[in-house]
């Protein structure tokens, strides 16, 4: 893991309540998918290219229109408020500190029109449908209006795995309901009108893209399921297992990833997360052909460690390591790659 972003880490468990710290790292079932997760990026090997002239290195990418400064984006997570005071409004801040982009969560604990306040660049919002089908929808629809770039529907999450660790989301009624509350029907009990939909469906994702701006499918690990997606408008694929949250022995994204990338065959970006926890995990996951990658509990970590100034400390640090990845594998940039950059080891 990079320094800094394990230096991080150690000083959120220290600061972080522990029911909180729980909460954020914590997977679901045994947490073999957790477990797995950063263990399968280094299961791969490079096959360096020499002879490149490497004085210059460049990280940045463009993605949906978006100029970024490397090929890491924040990754939704819920609640930043449990982390830092300002919550999602420090987080945005840290990302577009590093030139990165946030996709803010349904389940942020700031308003959605505060965040895009803060914005000093580009956001995307990621989509959950909810038990009571309008809320998720106006959500979204506020967050387009607010200024979202893109809509990331998270389709692993049909109901929220049992978390091992957990008793229960340590988040007050507030911070739970700050997005929600006035959309929630009259006469209809909160809490019950925004537990997940069940009917997380191609139609729904379909629906979306009629929103005015490009929609993801997040969670995708089959290529038969991308290609799915690709039929029903979606503009990008998020190859993702949720962290290790939703079903338990899911199989690595570093594993994953390959299928994915073949069957959407150039059509669409690929992004993919899950235990990137360094340059050369970003490496890797470019080298099996991703677009770009998301980064869960770094950022929650950072957020925790230094607020908005650890954010873009953590994403900084990711960009530097990189651009050394880079150099040293014989490559000036993202998109020229040495073909055959990755292999995977057979123990
Ligand atoms: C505390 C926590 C909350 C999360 N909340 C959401 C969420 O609201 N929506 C979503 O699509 N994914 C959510 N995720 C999953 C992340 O978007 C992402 O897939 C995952 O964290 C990537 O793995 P990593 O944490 O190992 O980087 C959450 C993950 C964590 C750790």
């Amino acid at each position: 893991m990079l320094r800094v972003l394990a230096e991080q880490a150690e000083k959120a468990a220290a600061r972080l309540p522990r029911e909180v710290y729980d909460y954020y790292a914590t997977g679901s079932g045994d947490e073999i998918a957790l477990d797995e997760a950063a263990a399968a990026w280094r299961r791969y090997r490079f096959r360096p290219r020499i002879g490149l002239d490497t004085t210059t290195i460049d990280t940045a990418v463009r993605l949906f229109g978006s100029d970024l400064a490397l090929p890491a984006l924040a990754a939704p997570t819920a609640f930043h408020r449990l982390a830092h005071p300002d919550g999602e409004v420090a987080t945005i801040r840290g990302v577009h500190g590093a030139g990165s982009l946030l996709v803010l969560s349904s389940r942020c604990s700031r308003r959605i029109e505060d965040v895009a306040a803060a914005a000093n660049g580009p956001w995307w919002f990621q989509v959950y449908l909810l038990a009571e089908t309008s809320i998720g929808r106006r959500v979204a629809r506020r967050a387009v209006d607010a200024g979202a770039g893109a809509l990331v529907l998270t389709m692993d999450t049909p109901y929220t795995a049992v978390k091992k660790r957990l008793a229960g989301v340590p988040v007050d009624d507030d911070q739970y309901l700050v997005n929600f509350a006035e959309h929630v029907p009259a006469g209809i009990d909160p809490f019950q009108a925004t537990t997940q939909d069940p009917a997380c469906t191609l139609d729904a994702l379909h629906e979306l893209t009629g929103y005015g701006v490009p929609v993801l499918a997040k969670g995708v690990l089959r290529g038969d399921d991308a290609l799915a997606c690709l039929d029903a408008g979606a503009a990008g694929i998020v190859v993702s297992n949720h962290g290790g949250r939703q079903l338990d022995r899911a199989v690595a994204t570093a594993d994953a990833l390959g299928e994915v990338v073949e069957a959407v065959a150039g059509r669409v970006p690929v992004l993919v997360d899950g235990g990137i926890r360094s340059g050369l995990d970003v490496l890797t996951a470019l080298g099996l052909g991703a677009d770009a990658v998301l980064l869960g509990r770094p950022i929650l970590w950072a957020l925790a460690a230094d607020g908005a100034a650890g954010v873009t400390a953590a994403l900084d640090a990711l960009r530097d390591d990189l651009a050394e990845g880079l150099a040293l594998a014989g490559a000036t940039s993202p998109a020229g790659l040495p073909p055959g950059l990755v292999t995977r080891t057979t123990a």
